[in-house]
């Protein structure tokens, strides 16, 4: 196949006119015109966080659509007890690390609390950090409506942006608390405003996060951009859950949404008890696990030692 006929092929997809060159590639790359099309075509899309190369290469050769930074890292990575405290800077770090490992999967991170709450100009530069320096394919960000304008000046510059709605954990303090959110006709109202204000902006999906499944239902019916759940029901074009979450890696009780695919607290704990033990007990590093000089090396050390011995003993 041509580089003509590839284009020509893939350019009947519908996401703004893009032209995506997928078809010429081995293993093609998860982008946002693939997103539209799974939705579309009502294939589930899969999205997990990783916050770092090893996790992040895991995910990604596991075949996950999304692999998202998220500022949830702030309370499951660096132990803070909300995700209000990461700066740019920390999230830039684990981005780049997470970056060297997904070859397949589309890497979007989120922008932080902070970070383009005071302006727009200040939210751009730092969603082009990300992009520029952190090599993400796409940005997250928390809010509906009032995100509008800041979601256009995203988009003048060339980036993807994902919405967030719903439980956004960034307004904790005005919510106060983690609570499932649109539980009143004028909550689900404001939800469906948002959800709509950010499909008009031109989001590449947008995150529903701690809302009744029905309400999650109507948004995923009424707009284009794919929608993602977590803790939002199974009516959504996808689902995205936190990887530490899945894996028993938060110390704390899980959420009800949350299903338990693995123990690592266990299997890292257990590990490090047994290494323990052995260290202890003298069991370990058994020979086979030690170096050893060459034979020759060996018999001549021997003769000299043998030697010493000797003249000591005269
Ligand atoms: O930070 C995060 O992990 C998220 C997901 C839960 C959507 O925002």
């Amino acid at each position: 196949m041509t580089l003509l006929q590839a284009v020509s092929a893939d350019g009947r997809s519908g996401t703004g006119g893009s032209v995506s060159v997928t078809s010429i590639n081995a293993c093609p790359r998860i982008t946002t015109t693939t997103l539209f099309e799974k939705k579309q075509r009502r294939e589930p899309i899969t999205s997990l966080t990783a916050y770092d190369y090893p996790s992040a290469r895991l995910v990604d050769e596991a075949g996950i659509d999304v692999i998202l930074v998220g500022d949830s890292l702030a309370m499951v990575m660096l132990g803070y007890d909300s995700t209000m405290p990461v700066t740019m800077d920390e999230m830039l770090h684990h981005v780049r690390a997470a970056r060297r490992g997904v070859k397949h999967g589309m890497l979007v991170a989120d922008m932080p609390y902070g970070s383009y709450q005071v302006s727009n100009e200040e939210g751009l530069r730092n969603a082009a950090r990300f992009v520029k320096e952190g090599g993400v394919e796409a940005v997250k960000l928390e809010g509906g409506e009032k995100r509008v304008e800041f979601i256009h000046r995203l988009r003048d510059a060339e980036i993807p942006v994902f919405g967030h709605i719903g439980l956004t954990p960034q307004s904790v303090h005005t919510m106060g608390g983690y609570k499932v959110q649109g539980k009143t006709l004028s909550a689900v109202e404001q939800l469906m405003r948002d959800a709509v204000a950010l499909d008009r902006a031109g989001v590449c999906g947008m995150y529903l996060e701690g809302i009744p499944r029905e309400v999650a239902a109507m948004i995923t019916a009424e707009v284009k951009a794919p929608t993602i759940g977590i803790g939002a029901g199974p009516d959504c074009d996808g689902q995205v859950l936190v990887l530490h979450d899945i894996l028993n890696l938060t110390f704390s009780p899980a959420a009800k949404f949350v299903r338990r695919y693995g123990d690592a607290a266990a299997l890292i704990s257990n590990a490090v008890k047994a290494f323990k033990h052995d260290v202890e007990n003298g069991a370990y590093p058994a020979d086979e696990e030690s170096y050893h000089l060459p034979k020759e090396a060996r018999a001549t050390i021997e003769t000299v030692v043998e030697r010493k011995r000797a003249v000591g003993s005269r």
